[in-house]
């Protein structure tokens, strides 16, 4: 049906209406690059315009919807994305928060109720989920992803698909509250050198395949209809016009039959990669198997003139066009253009009750206890703090409604969240007298203040001096009787363009929790931050860290329903947390190397390490407290061998030792103890997230079979390798219980 219908309409398109279809402009209401479009209305009349990006409201989507269907000759529906990643009017904790709940039905809840909320909006495609593995924290776009492993990252790429497009492959898109997600950004674009943004990637085809390509292909798997190419270069060919990564990879080896859509004037971009002119790098990349130009408007300015000159072929103008057609009729917009544009929707379906409690709940799994000691002379740990006394919220992130959802948040109502301050005050009414300070500027640098805003965001400099903040913040502390220090970054210092050099707390910062400590008062840091931050001082100084991302409009609440115990912390650290900047990249899969240094040793002359700091992370991957304790038995393996037809089950029994009942992720891991090639010391295999009541004990399972021990040989083929494994099963990647297998 679908063949026949687009046969019969691309019979009657002009080559001009082909290439318009390719042509995907800004909507001139939101800027997030160097160029915007212009006459854009006149060019959807004409036919040259396929889709639209980053326009807000149903009913102006409506109206320019209505542009395309009665005044272009033919009548093609547009479609309109934007960037709804972690959420749309109700905002969920920044993904790499989301992906420290290790939660996948909540994740997926996550994607489909900014499915719903977008939909009602008149959005029909969403540029997420963005699934980049990175290993460099400098790099400010760590926040949009997973963190750094791709066994995670392929689970949550499939759980956001599900959640925008629909849970089951063969009848996704079918309703009017899913839309089309884009994975993005194909590929490698977390691997820049030095955690700059948009800088080269160089990488073997090994490390690729084995490290970083997993979570793409998983999306893929999981039907996504739509990819977006990075900016970096893959072999010193940009992603945008890199046919082998485009069509022998995406299509040919994985299967992809959506429609590939360059990132933001990604083509014209190649023009300062240095490949060629606009027309020459068009070419390229409409050869090399892009089918969508992200406002750069080189399709249809050059397009023509290379087919004229036989550089382009009309078969391959054909396909892309024809990809795009397919994508609008699965979306269903022949059938009805204005699918998306029911106005009674919005009213009903945006910033409900039941989306914001479900972002509330998902945003208190992604907070990461670090630490939580006692502090002076109290029997207990500092968390949870008791309904009683008063509070003292201070720092200059604790009364900040505009911070709280992070970054990429276009639909966000940047006022209509409560700050910290705000949210306790409201929850802790008639309990606790909570209190306010804002202690001290952000950072010292006014003038990198201003570089760090992106959507004019930024938080306001106050006036008063450094002293004159201090002094205040010390008269409130001194009338309580615990301190939140609510610290960190503001949601412009990670995301995109938002790289940094520098991991530790700002210096006025630094300064003020030194003042708040001094005071002898317990102090929780409560962390706001898009990355892993360098927190040596802190987590010997400070009784309590509580790591809470930028949990989205509902974090307050979230940071409240945590901070006094009507939630147990149970998120877990994606990323590894590195001692300082010199260590980076630190993963916890790296490769053992011919020199290792043995465990427990901080320096051995001639072994692989550092003469000033250890090879150990401050806070490993998959590292997470909980106000309990939970004690892992020894791991019983079902069977000590396995054939390549065969499985075996791990288990373990883990106990909740503590007082609060609570959430655990029980993490497996496997080690190739021998290979062809070199392999990780240890890498994710399985994860199961459990709820123990206080006192109780549940049996864990994993079922092993080759297809989690298979790896990209170095002729990349994909094999599971006779010989012994260890298998090991922990709260986290250091603390595990080990025991061994072996495939025959
Ligand atoms: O989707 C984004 C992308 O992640 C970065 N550049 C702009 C795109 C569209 O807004």
């Amino acid at each position: 049906d679908m063949d026949r219908f687009i046969d019969a309409l691309m019979k009657k398109m002009t080559v001009e209406e082909k290439i318009g279809q390719l042509n995907l402009p800004v909507s001139g209401e939101i800027v997030t690059g160097q160029a915007q479009n212009s006459d854009v209305a006149k060019k959807i009349e004409q036919g040259l315009v396929g889709g639209l990006l980053n326009l807000k409201g149903v009913e102006k989507i409506r109206d320019v919807q209505k542009l395309a269907i009665e005044k272009s000759r033919l009548g093609i529906p547009l479609i309109f994305g934007m960037d709804v990643v972690h959420g749309y009017e109700t905002i969920f904790p920044i993904p790499l928060g989301l992906s420290c709940s290790w939660d996948m039905e909540a994740i997926r809840k996550s994607a489909r109720v900014a499915a719903i909320e977008a939909s009602a909006d008149g959005i029909s495609w969403t540029f997420s989920p963005m699934v980049d593995i990175s290993r460099d924290p400098r790099w400010g776009r760590v926040s949009e992803g997973n963190g750094e492993d791709p066994f995670l990252g392929g689970a949550i790429a499939k759980a956001m698909v599900s959640g925008y497009q629909g849970i089951d492959l063969n009848n996704q898109l079918k309703r009017n509250d899913e839309i089309m997600a884009c994975v993005k950004h194909f590929a490698l674009y977390g691997a820049g050198e030095a955690g700059r943004d948009y800088n080269t990637v160089d990488m073997s085809r090994n490390r690729m395949f084995n490290e970083y390509m997993y979570p793409y292909q998983a999306a893929v798997d999981a039907g996504v209809g739509s990819v977006m190419a990075s900016f970096n270069e893959i072999d010193g060919i940009p992603a945008t016009a890199n046919k082998w990564l485009m069509t022998d990879v995406l299509r040919k080896q994985w299967g992809f039959d959506g429609f590939v859509v360059t990132d933001f004037t990604g083509i014209s971009e190649m023009i300062a990669h240095g490949i060629g002119d606009l027309q020459t790098v068009s070419a390229r990349a409409l050869n090399a198997g892009v089918d969508m130009d992200m406002v750069s408007e080189g399709f249809t300015g050059t397009i023509k003139k290379s087919i004229d000159e036989g550089k382009i072929s009309m078969e391959t103008l054909d396909k892309a066009c024809r990809r795009i057609l397919e994508a609008k009729y699965k979306l269903g917009l022949f059938d009805n253009p204005y699918k998306y544009c029911d106005l009674k929707r919005p009213k009903r379906d945006i910033f409900t009750k039941e989306h914001r409690d479900a972002a509330r709940k998902i945003a208190g799994e992604s907070f990461v206890l670090l630490k939580n000691d006692k502090s002076g002379s109290s029997a207990n740990p500092t968390l949870p703090l008791k309904k009683e006394g008063t509070v003292a919220v201070i720092g200059p992130l604790a009364n900040t409604r505009s911070n709280m959802p992070g970054t990429w948040s276009v639909a966000a109502r940047l006022n209509d969240y409560p700050s910290v301050y705000e949210g306790l005050k409201e929850m802790m009414k008639g309990k606790v007298n909570i209190t306010y300070a804002k202690g001290s500027n952000l950072i010292s640098d006014a003038a990198y203040e201003e570089r760090a805003t992106m959507f004019g965001r930024s938080l306001n400099r106050d006036n008063r001096t450094d002293k004159e903040m201090l002094d205040e913040a010390l008269k409130v502390a001194a009338n309580a009787d615990v301190i939140i220090a609510a610290l960190g970054e503001s949601s412009e210092m990670s995301g995109e363009s938002s790289s940094r050099t520098n991991l530790a707390l700002p210096d006025v910062q630094r300064t003020l929790l030194e003042a708040l400590l001094k005071t002898g008062k317990p102090v929780v840091l409560t962390l706001f931050t898009g990355r892993p931050l360098t927190l040596t001082w802190e987590q010997e100084h400070v009784p309590a860290i509580l790591n809470v991302w930028f949990g989205g409009s509902e974090a307050a609440y979230a940071i409240g329903d945590v901070l006094f115990g009507d939630v147990n912390p149970s998120g877990k650290l994606t990323m590894t947390f590195p001692k300082n900047v010199g260590q980076i990249p630190l993963f916890y899969n790296h490769k053992n190397t011919g020199r290792p240094l043995l465990e427990g040793k901080w320096f051995e002359k001639f072994r692989s390490n550092y003469l000033d700091v250890d090879n150990d992370p401050l806070y490993p991957f998959g590292y997470g407290l909980s106000y309990t304790n939970f004690q892992y038995s020894d791991i019983t393996l079902s069977a000590p061998t396995m054939g390549q037809d065969g499985s075996v089950t791990a288990m373990v029994t883990v106990t909740n030792t503590g007082k609060y009942d609570g959430a655990e992720v029980v993490q497996l891991y496997i080690r190739d103890l021998v290979g062809s090639i070199t392999r990780p010391v240890k890498e994710l295999k399985g994860f199961d997230k459990i709820f123990l009541k206080a006192g109780e004990s549940k049996t864990v399972s994993f079922k092993i079979t080759p297809e989690l021990l298979r790896f990209y040989d170095y002729e990349l083929n994909y094999v599971a390798e006779p010989g012994d494994f260890d298998i090991m099963i922990g709260g986290n990647s250091q603390s595990v219980k080990t025991t061994h297998l072996s495939l025959k």
